[in-house]
């Protein structure tokens, strides 16, 4: 995954803004960076490295132009390098073009244009458009009717912004398949891979379909569709204020949002009335099956808990990347609910297409307008706002509430929603335990293995306890459903393993007991989280987390996660690691 940023401005210097632009979008990749304005002749810098590297050394906003396009770049084809890195250009750099996505036939592409004589400079699947955007112009196309021909050559994915040197007034931006967003400002026009990039400049914004190009000029911006034909297209207007996309004092933007967690689950509550409008419209259904990846794919498992107790559904979850495998089944009597926080994970939409109008669908979204929510039935905002540290956090408990939400109005409890509203006071002391967590990150930030273990409800806050220290301190870390452990995990428990065992109070909690008992039988160091008033676990555990009595299993999926984010937190940031910005993970991802 890349980010993209193109503008056109009123007598103003461009490079200065794609910068701030660009450096927004750092979360989507941050192996290169490179800009490219045009005047009377294109320029452009670009290198390896991260952008505050990239600059120093090169001076990125002295390009002069008041027009341009930028680019962070996540290498898929091609190592990080400077000829890697985009801009990519035309034989005769006049035309410059970046991109976001895959282009899958660019080995075909590529040697075909090769054979007419284009001459390449790097390793990328994206130089072949620059190239076939220029084969169009010396036929006598303008850039828009160039571009249009060179996309329709493209297999794959793209979001792209191109300039040429013939024609320094325009911006071109098209996509398939990866996201773009047009920004349209005061005498000043964008497009961007996403939202919160531009959110300093305007918060008015037109969303792009599949195969819509867009042009910018001093006069505004033209949308078209495949064939050129002119479209008017709705302009919405985000509630998100640029604030909320700022560090705002704290050292991460991944701390920044564990302590907004809160403020995201209490804005997510507020859907309550909108989600029970849902529900009302809903015909009756026999099966529920919930899709998603990663992160959102644990808060789907907390769904599968929550509605075969609250709604008595038969209810399953599949990793959406297998979806494909084993959709065949489905009818319009199941309702699949697919949880995204980008509303543009590859794998996640194209599960919705496969079953869209077959099935019922239903998004929990927390990106207003992405590709997701303007395809599926139905729609459920999470209010967490912008997350911009690559790690979920906010989002995650979000999209819990959001399925709390569903299933207690699916299921007729509304009773239930007064426990539910009482959840952003128990994350409020689950964030006081800052400090102890600290001291627990500095006793174990050493460790080469960790085990997360927990039943029901808590084998996803495990598993996801588990995923977050991997990704951000690349520590090996197992998540496991504390009974399947004695079926051959066991034999990896050796002295001195940590094992975070979540053990609230309820049904789970006599089994996981034993269960923390055998590792500790065979030398684990057992981190424990549980009820204040639950003295077996303290006599069992090294270390001890603890809550609130009043918060049973059933709710505490959303404070007993916070502990353990926090605890990879402080690890990353013990290991010299930039939690914000992990290796090999990327806020969005657009490829299967
Ligand atoms: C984990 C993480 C990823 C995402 C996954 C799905 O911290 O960020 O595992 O959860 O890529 O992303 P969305 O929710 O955007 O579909």
């Amino acid at each position: 995954m890349c980010g993209i940023i193109g503008c056109i401005l009123d007598n103003k210097k461009a490079a200065p803004i794609l910068l701030d632009c660009v450096s927004r979008l750092e979360y989507r990749g941050y192996d290169s960076v490179g800009i490219a304005t045009s005047g009377s002749e294109i320029k452009i810098k670009k290198d390896k490295g991260k952008i505050e590297d990239v600059h120093k050394n090169l001076k990125l906003t002295d390009l002069p132009g008041a027009r341009g396009i930028a680019h962070v770049r996540w290498a898929t084809h091609g190592l990080p390098t400077k000829e890697n890195a985009h801009p990519h250009t035309d034989c005769k750099n006049k035309i410059a073009v970046v991109h976001n996505g895959i282009i899958e036939n660019y080995k075909e592409l590529k040697s075909k244009l090769e054979d007419e004589g284009h001459i390449f400079k790097s390793d990328t699947d994206t130089e072949v458009i620059p190239h076939l955007i220029e084969k169009y112009m010396d036929e006598g196309n303008d850039l828009e009717s160039a571009t249009r021909l060179a996309i329709g050559n493209l297999k794959g994915s793209y979001a792209i912004a191109a300039i040429s040197d013939d024609e320094p007034n325009k911006v071109i931006g098209a996509r398939k398949e990866s996201p773009l967003i047009v920004g349209k400002g005061e005498n000043e026009y964008f497009i961007a891979s996403d939202a919160p990039a531009i959110l300093h400049h305007t918060n008015k914004v037109i969303y792009l379909e599949d195969h819509e190009m867009v042009i910018l000029n001093e006069d505004g911006i033209l949308i078209k569709d495949s064939e050129g034909h002119e479209i008017q297209k709705e302009v919405f207007t985000i509630d998100w204020t640029p604030d909320m996309a700022e560090k705002g004092g704290f050292d991460h933007f991944m701390l920044k949002e564990i302590h907004e967690q809160p403020e995201a689950v209490k804005n997510t509550l507020l859907e309550s009335s909108e989600i029970e409008k849902i529900v009302k419209d809903f015909p009756k259904f026999n099966r529920i099956c919930f899709v998603a990846c990663g992160t959102s794919y644990h808060a789907s498992l907390t769904g599968k808990y929550l509605f075969e107790k609250l709604v008595g559904i038969p209810t399953d979850v599949t990793l959406a990347s297998e979806f494909e495998y084993s959709a065949d089944t489905l009818d319009e009597n199941t309702l699949v609910i697919l949880i995204t926080q980008s509303g543009e994970t590859a794998d996640t939409l194209k599960a919705l297409r496969l079953v869209n109008h077959k099935a019922k669908t239903l998004a929990i979204v927390n990106v207003l307008g992405s590709t997701i929510t303007r395809e599926a039935e139905y729609v459920v905002y999470t209010r967490a706002g912008p997350e911009i540290g690559v790690a979920a956090t906010k989002t995650y408990l979000a999209q819990l509430t959001a399925i709390y939400l569903l299933a207690i109005h699916m299921g007729g409890k509304k009773e239930l929603l007064e426990k539910l509203n009482k959840i952003p006071s128990y994350m409020k002391s689950s964030l006081q335990k800052e400090e102890h967590i600290k001291e627990i990150a500095q006793k174990y930030r050493d460790a080469q293995d960790f085990f997360f273990i927990g039943r029901g409800f808590s084998y996803p806050t495990a598993m996801e306890g588990a995923l977050k220290l991997k990704e951000i301190t690349y520590i090996h870390a197992e998540g496991y459903a504390s009974g399947e452990l004695k079926h051959g995990p066991l034999a990896l428990i050796d002295d001195g393993v940590p094992v975070v065992a979540v053990v609230p109070p309820g049904r789970s909690h006599d089994k996981t007991l034993s269960n923390v008992e055998e590792v500790k039988a065979r030398g684990a160091h057992v981190i424990g989280l549980g009820s204040s008033l639950d003295d077996d676990l303290k006599a069992e555990v090294h270390d001890l987390i603890e809550f609130d009595d009043e918060i049973d299993e059933m709710f505490s999926s959303i404070p007993y996660v916070i502990p353990l984010q926090l605890l990879s937190y402080y690890i990353s940031v013990m290991k010299g690691i930039d939690p914000d910005k992990p290796k090999n993970l990327a806020k969005c991802v657009t490829v299967e």
